[in-house]
């Protein structure tokens, strides 16, 4: 089903809040299924207990491939674009895709992998990566994708978490004029971990890499000769397609658990109606494989709805910072989705960049990850789009699996930073810190969702209570999204950004609490407190206050910070790299010991006065002292 106009929208929506089983019903009803589900949906916000499409029976590969090959066969599913531009980009067809995956999925079974193991995917954006993830959701097994930016560390605790049985990975990673070892990390990882029992490696940069006797093994060997037949796995409705790890307020990553007969409804859904994905039409999205956004809408919501998903290797500044637009020149492309730290960071190269190259086959932009500031939202319209794209603001997260609130491009009226209006069977809410609902229109709190949507998070895998504490318990009966968001006069939506102490930089989401655990391993820190603040390029950056075990003078501090960096590399990655560092002799503490973060925020975005009521602090002269400190951060 496709929404051509804004009335046919209010139409759709009204049907889908007022029977919402008729209106996913009529949708789900174009896949496959290998046996029809008994009843929509089943659902309680308490325990939580989420289920869609109770008791149906599928395979979402089947509908990816078996579904569509007869019409599809020959048409390209994967644009790969290699990170040298001089490389010849790869076609892959539907036909050839399945066959891959078919022959992969031989692979894992004659490796042991039954319905249910979990598989670790820590790979660098080649089809391989994809085909791992189909291959996976073919025999029922439950795939994580790890970014494979990740550390070792980081690595190793999430293969800890689900127990993994396999990893699959390649020998190293180009991005730009950059060779990154990545089999070596794994190794690292394992020596951390007991479940591996398999490790097949995607040979891509050749570099050189070790691999353990009766455990690794190379994927172009793994595949040799073995057949390109593979009958699906049946799996229910509510079986787990994959887990997926996202940063939160506290402690350690927690796996996001998506199941499969939901998540497949909804992503190809919203992909066809958000994009207006046309028949032929070439869509691209930016976004890695080890993201949400990866998975949604680079992989299974264009494949189950039939369309050309480019997939890129490389940055968008190598060889120079008009790679995408050669990229959208090249394969004319149609659709292109990215996020707002990459529209900036491209701004600020000018508009030489831009001009030699033909951009006029696109039709829709798309935007994900982070609020889209006025200016870029301008430059994007004017200078990408000409003027004549429609710009989809897409809010969304990890645990919701698919786009919630976006304009419906050509449809929806847009409004530069506004998300406006949220899609059909999505019921958002707006509510105070005691869960009252603001109604009506202009009005500011938290965003919630009030009933479910397909492809929502199930659990938090290992942890159910965990799942109910961050997501359902803040307000009863309803799901708490993290974020602040406003309702303007016309009932359009603008996400103001997170109300916890996560942040979100350059469209990456980072647990203040997670930076601060890694910096605190560090042998000479005593504590730290790890805050947000606005970034140009990054949308927010990192800002780490830090003490120091002994008195650092300044000649030490440099390498100090040098130190600290490091740290927070080798158990998180680099993408957790604090923008700036400042050694404090103290935090500013109540007296029940809880840091006045608000005050630490102020300071991070450079104001030096109005802190309100700090009597409360133990020692109120720190604030001056640390205001006089940011010079050296
Ligand atoms: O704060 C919101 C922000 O990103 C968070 C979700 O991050 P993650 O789970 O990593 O998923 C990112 C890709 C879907 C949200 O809680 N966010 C995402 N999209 C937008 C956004 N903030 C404003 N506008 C958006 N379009």
């Amino acid at each position: 089903m496709k929404i051509h106009s804004l009335g046919g929208y209010f139409h759709e929506y009204q049907k889908s809040v007022q029977n919402p089983e008729a209106f996913w019903s009529s949708i789900a009803d174009n896949f496959y299924w290998r046996k029809k589900w008994d009843k929509v949906v089943d659902w309680n916000f308490a325990e939580p207990n989420v289920n869609w499409f109770v008791n149906g029976k599928l395979n979402i590969t089947e509908n990816i491939f078996e579904r569509q090959l007869f019409t599809r066969g020959d048409q390209t599913a994967i644009i790969w674009e290699p990170n040298e531009p001089g490389e010849e980009a790869q076609h892959i067809s539907y036909r050839e895709l399945y066959e891959k995956v078919c022959q992969f999925s031989n692979v894992l079974i004659e490796k042991g992998i039954e319905k249910g193991d979990r598989v670790i995917i820590y790979m660098p954006m080649i089809p391989e990566a994809a085909v791992a993830m189909l291959a996976c959701a073919r025999v029922g097994a439950v795939h994580s994708v790890v970014f494979a930016g990740f550390s070792a560390t980081a690595l190793a605790d999430r293969i800890n978490d689900c127990e993994a049985k396999m990893v699959l990975t390649s020998d190293g990673n180009f991005r730009g004029k950059k060779k990154i070892a990545v089999k070596a990390v794994v190794d690292q990882a394992l020596e951390h971990t007991t479940t591996i029992e398999t490790v097949i490696v995607a040979q891509r940069t050749k570099q050189e890499v070790t691999m353990v006797e009766g455990r690794d093994i190379w994927w172009h060997e793994a595949t040799e000769g073995v057949s390109t037949e593979n009958k699906a796995v049946e799996v229910d409705s509510e079986d787990m397609l994959f887990i997926l790890y996202t940063s939160g307020s506290t402690g350690k990553p927690k796996g996001v658990v998506h199941t499969t007969g939901g998540y497949m409804v909804y992503t190809s859904f919203t992909f066809k109606n958000v994009f207006q994905y046309g028949e032929g039409d070439v869509y691209w999205c930016t976004a890695d494989i080890g993201w949400i956004t990866g998975h949604s809408y680079i992989v299974y919501g264009p494949l189950l709805a039939g369309a050309t998903s480019v997939m890129f290797e490389g940055v968008p500044t190598y060889p120079d910072a008009g790679r995408f637009w050669e990229i959208v020149e090249k394969h004319k492309v149609n659709q292109f989705y990215t996020a707002p730290t990459a529209i900036r960071a491209l701004q600020a190269y000018g508009l030489d960049v831009i001009e030699p190259y033909d951009l006029s086959s696109l039709k829709v932009l798309g935007s994900v990850g982070e609020p889209i500031n006025e200016e870029a939202w301008h430059w994007y319209h004017d200078h990408i789009g000409k003027g004549k794209c429609p710009i989809v603001d897409t809010w969304w997260q990890t645990e919701t699996g698919g786009i919630l609130i976006s304009p419906i491009a050509g449809v929806t009226p847009t409004k530069p930073s506004y998300a406006t209006l949220p899609l059909p069977g999505v019921q958002p809410i707006i509510v105070d810190n005691e869960g009252n609902e603001l109604k009506g229109n202009s009005v500011e709190g938290n965003l919630c969702i009030k009933f479910p949507w397909p492809s929502m998070l199930r659990t938090t895998y290992g942890d159910h209570e965990r799942c109910k504490n961050t997501y359902f318990a803040n307000f009863e009966n309803l799901y708490f999204t993290g974020d602040g968001a406003k309702r303007d006069e016309d009932g359009y939506y603008r996400i103001l950004g997170r109300v916890d102490d996560v942040i979100n930089v350059s469209g990456h989401r980072m647990g203040t609490a997670e930076v601060e655990n890694a910096i605190n391993e560090h042998p000479l820190v005593v504590e730290s407190a790890v805050v947000g603040f606005p970034h140009d390029i990054k949308g927010q950056g990192i800002y780490a206050y830090v003490i120091c075990e002994k008195d650092v003078d300044s000649s030490d501090e440099q390498n100090m910070k040098k130190s600290l960096i490091a740290t927070v590399n080798k158990l998180i990655g680099p993408i957790a790299k604090p923008d700036k560092i400042q050694i404090v002799p103290e935090l500013p503490k109540t007296r029940s010991g809880k840091i006045m973060r608000r005050i630490l925020r102020k300071i991070a975005e450079g104001t030096t006065s109005g802190f309100g009521d700090t009597s409360t602090l133990v020692n109120p002269e720190i604030v001056n002292t640390i205001i006089e400190g940011t010079k050296d951060a």
